[in-house]
């Protein structure tokens, strides 16, 4: 019988490893939440290629990372490995896993666990392995040393980087010469889903929102110190513009939208002008908000249809924002009160947590 061959691990482990591995995760992280808050396909193309090349690093180290371990089995039960580090590294595990499931559409970006797509579950492992790694790297915490920066230490690092950027690299070239559903998706990492055929967007919002029971038929405005009250039919005025929604869920759909540009409605309630500078808050009947730059108003989009049709409730009827190069949670549905604010729009949370 062939005896199986021995697995070679190479010798020296340690220190150097379990700083590439908590890099690598730091970069992972912060460029994962970064794609998340870029919504043009360019700027984010170069985000998400980081990103992948930071998570797919991770899969080089591992046979470092595995004698590190091992030696850390051999220790007395006393000075092991506690449970949480187990944990640690199944979730980093999962986060690699569905990351890769999702960016080639393997999972269909709907369906990978209980009704979650593997997004969901990627971005959920990722946020569970953040906690994690903040407990597992703080009992352990280590100077800096004069070694850190030296010749063999940058070489490795150079090494480490250049064999992330390669791996990335073959993963999408591999997407592409399969013809995998991988290798369509948007600079963001999504998939195109319902393009044209609003009836084939998936209804999702924000994971603390949720859809209420009833449309309504009007909505706020406050602008200018006047404070006006205007029915659906009134934004029905043939504003339209070809827009991209591109859902943090992992999926994206463009559409004709129209209704009315939020800039006309505000000059038409604001009979004195709008001030120079400022912010507009965008609220939800669910209580959801979002505060965006009063200059932008030009380029924003009250909708009340999409691709012809009046808007589903689901996808935020009567009445939606639409914000064109911005990611799905700036796209505040079911509108009912939008008023011009003396605040900055960038002292809100990055990411809505209400
Ligand atoms: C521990 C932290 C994380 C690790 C190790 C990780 C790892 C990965 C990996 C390996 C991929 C697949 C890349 C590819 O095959 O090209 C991926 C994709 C993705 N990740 Fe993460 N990730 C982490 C955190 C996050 C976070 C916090 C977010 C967002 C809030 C996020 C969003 C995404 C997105 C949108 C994709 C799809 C990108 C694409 O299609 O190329 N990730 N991630």
């Amino acid at each position: 019988m062939p005896r199986a061959l021995p697995l070679r691990l190479p010798r020296s482990a340690g220190r150097r490893t379990n700083l590439g591995v908590l890099s690598l995760l730091v970069l992972a992280g912060s460029t994962g939440l970064l794609a998340y808050g870029v919504g043009v396909a360019g700027p984010s193309r170069w985000v998400v290629a980081v990103h992948g090349a930071a998570g797919l690093g991770l899969l080089l180290l591992v046979p470092w990372k595995t004698v590190v371990v091992r030696r850390a089995r051999r220790l007395p039960p006393g000075r092991r490995a506690p449970t949480a580090a187990v944990s640690l590294g199944v979730l980093v595990a999962l986060t690699v896993l569905t990351g890769v499931l999702h960016a080639a559409g393997a999972a269909g970006p709907w369906s990978f666990l209980a009704g979650l797509g593997a997004l969901h579950v990627h971005v959920g492992a990722a946020v569970g392995s953040a906690l994690l790694v903040v407990a597992h790297a703080w009992g352990r915490r280590q100077r800096p040393r004069a070694t850190d920066l030296s010749r063999r230490s940058l070489l490795q690092t150079g090494g480490l980087g250049l064999g992330a950027a390669v791996l990335w690299g073959a993963t999408e070239g591999v997407l592409h010469l399969t013809g995998s559903p991988g290798a369509g998706r948007r600079g963001t990492g999504s998939h195109e889903r319902g393009t044209d055929d609003p009836t084939a967007m998936p209804v999702t919002q924000w994971f603390t929102d949720t859809v209420p029971d009833q449309s309504s038929d009007g909505l706020v405005i406050v602008a200018g110190g006047r404070r006006l009250r205007v029915s659906v039919a009134d934004l029905d005025r043939g504003d339209e513009v070809r827009a991209v929604l591109d859902c943090t869920g992992g999926w994206y759909a463009e559409q004709d939208w129209a209704g009315i540009r939020l800039d006309r409605l505000l000059a038409e309630v604001a009979r004195d002008g709008l001030p120079e500078d400022g912010s507009v808050d965008v609220v939800s009947r669910t209580g959801y908000r979002r505060r965006l730059p009063l200059r932008d108003a030009g380029s924003l989009l009250l909708a009340t249809r999409a691709a012809g049709e009046p808007l589903s409730l689901g996808h935020g009827a009567p009445v939606r924002l639409v914000a064109p190069g911005r990611r799905g949670f700036w796209w505040v549905k079911w509108v009912r009160r939008i008023e011009v604010v003396d605040a900055s729009w960038w002292a809100q949370p990055p990411f809505p947590l209400q």
